[in-house]
């Protein structure tokens, strides 16, 4: 069976070529490279000692696309590619409507022209928006997105839920992941952000590794077991192994949501006590003011994805956190030599 991977030379594409190519499946890469690396490319290599076909192009470039589909005989899409920093879309709404949502507009048609139908998209948490009772789970709605980002996942999910419903051809399954963390547990492989990382995991590892002074905790007075919120972080490997299952499992037509995460709620001091704890180096840290838009705790029911597809979160939080060391303190500089 032959996957395209839109992007796959990403952080949590690259994780999900690895674990396609160590399960048999013949696998095209597009992306454009704009926050990805070909380098994530052949390490995916070197672990698998398989080599993912890849083909640099953008997923709105709709004559790119067709090229592609007329050479490889594609039996299924896995679609990661698109922008993902929260704070970034609220400044660039354009941008991220025009690549999430209209990207994902082209590749639709060229699918449907393809006479492709089936594909695993990466939505988020977020779509649950800023009121959902915790856990998150799929029967509750969409709720009310707060920045651009969030909105292009929720308009790409109404969308492929109309391509559903409007030709029972298709075959679609959204995944909602939680927090995503970790690296693949060879070192070769991990999150590579580009400039000052958003997130708290990247954050965490390039302080431990010298690259930032310290990290600031954003806020510590929200209602809270000790202030500060709480996510469900999961490792990228189980994360990848979530979408073989949306591939094996979910062949039937229509469209199938299901939440990725552990289930558990771990607090942002529990993350840099663990990091410490686990990699025994020190991640100074101060506590700061809170950022805008962060909701105080938020986890997953993934009782769905555990039923339906056979899938659970298999690592634990030191997985993550010796993941995480290994992959940063191997690569201080990511995939960039300097
Ligand atoms: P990433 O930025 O590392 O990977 C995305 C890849 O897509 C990059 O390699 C980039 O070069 C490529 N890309 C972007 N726009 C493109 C375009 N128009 N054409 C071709 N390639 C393009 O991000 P990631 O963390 O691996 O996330 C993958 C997907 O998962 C994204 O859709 C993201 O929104 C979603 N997601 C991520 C998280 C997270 O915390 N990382 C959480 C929920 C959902
Ligand atoms: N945090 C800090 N300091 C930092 C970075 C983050 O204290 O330098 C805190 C945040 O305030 C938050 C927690 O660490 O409390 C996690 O923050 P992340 O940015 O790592 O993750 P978010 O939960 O804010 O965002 C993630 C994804 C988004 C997605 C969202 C909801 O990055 O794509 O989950 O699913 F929209």
């Amino acid at each position: 069976m032959k996957v395209l991977v839109t992007g796959g030379a990403g952080y949590i594409g690259s994780h999900a070529v690895v674990e396609l190519l160590e399960s048999g499946y013949q696998v095209v890469v597009v992306d454009n490279l704009c926050n990805g690396s070909e380098v994530a490319l052949s390490r995916a290599e070197e672990i698998t000692g398989k080599k993912p076909t890849f083909v640099r192009a953008d997923i709105r470039d709709r004559p790119a696309l067709d090229t592609l589909f007329a050479l490889h005989k594609i039996d299924a899409v896995i679609h990661f590619a698109g922008l993902k920093a929260v704070g970034e879309s609220v400044g660039k709404p354009l941008a991220y409507y025009e690549n999430n949502v209209n990207g994902t507009l082209v590749l639709c048609q060229a699918m449907e022209a393809a006479g492709v139908r089936r594909i695993v998209f990466s939505s988020s948490a977020t779509v649950y928006g800023n009121e959902a009772p915790i856990p998150y789970i799929e029967t509750t709605p969409r709720g009310t997105t707060s920045n651009p980002y969030g909105t292009s996942k929720a308009m790409v999910e109404k969308v492929l839920e109309d391509i559903a419903d409007a030709d029972r051809r298709w075959s679609i399954t959204l995944l909602r992941y939680f927090n995503p963390i970790g690296a693949h547990p060879s070192g070769k492989m991990g999150e590579d952000p580009l400039g000052v990382p958003n997130n708290l995991m990247p954050f965490i590892a390039q302080v431990a590794v010298g690259r930032r002074d310290e990290l600031t905790v954003f806020g510590n007075d929200y209602p809270t077991r000790d202030g500060t919120c709480e996510r469900d972080y999961l490792h990228v490997v189980d994360l990848a192994k979530g979408h073989l299952k949306a591939l094996e499992k979910n062949t039937k037509p229509g469209v199938n949501v299901y939440n990725l995460g552990t289930g558990m709620g771990t607090s942002v001091l529990d993350m840099v006590s663990s990091f410490i704890r686990v990699n025994n180096v020190p991640v100074p840290y101060k506590l700061g003011e809170r950022r805008e838009g962060d909701l105080p705790a938020f986890w997953a029911d993934a009782s769905k994805a555990r039923d339906e597809l056979d899938w659970v979160a298999e690592k634990n939080l030191d997985d993550m956190m010796a993941d995480t060391w290994r992959w940063q303190s191997r690569n201080p500089n990511g995939y960039r030599l300097l």
